[in-house]
């Protein structure tokens, strides 16, 4: 599995499929790559919804290959 965490943006995990429980609910996701939420604003927490635009938020590049 590979983390990255997007310049200025969320961390995008790339995966084939997710299970996501929250507030006793279960989804699935089958998206390839999901993007979490770095910057803290996103109303869709915990997942990005693209507010780290509007809030400037800086962070660096990283990526993380995880076996
Ligand atoms: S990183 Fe995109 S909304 Fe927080």
């Amino acid at each position: 599995m590979k983390i990255r965490a997007a310049e200025n943006g969320p961390y995008l995990i790339e995966v084939s499929e997710a299970k996501v429980l929250k507030e006793g609910k279960e989804d699935v996701i089958s998206q390839k790559i999901i993007a979490l939420c770095r910057c803290g604003q996103s109303s869709a927490k915990p997942f990005c919804d693209g507010t780290h635009k509007k809030c400037e938020f800086k962070g660096e590049s990283v990526e993380i290959e995880v076996s």
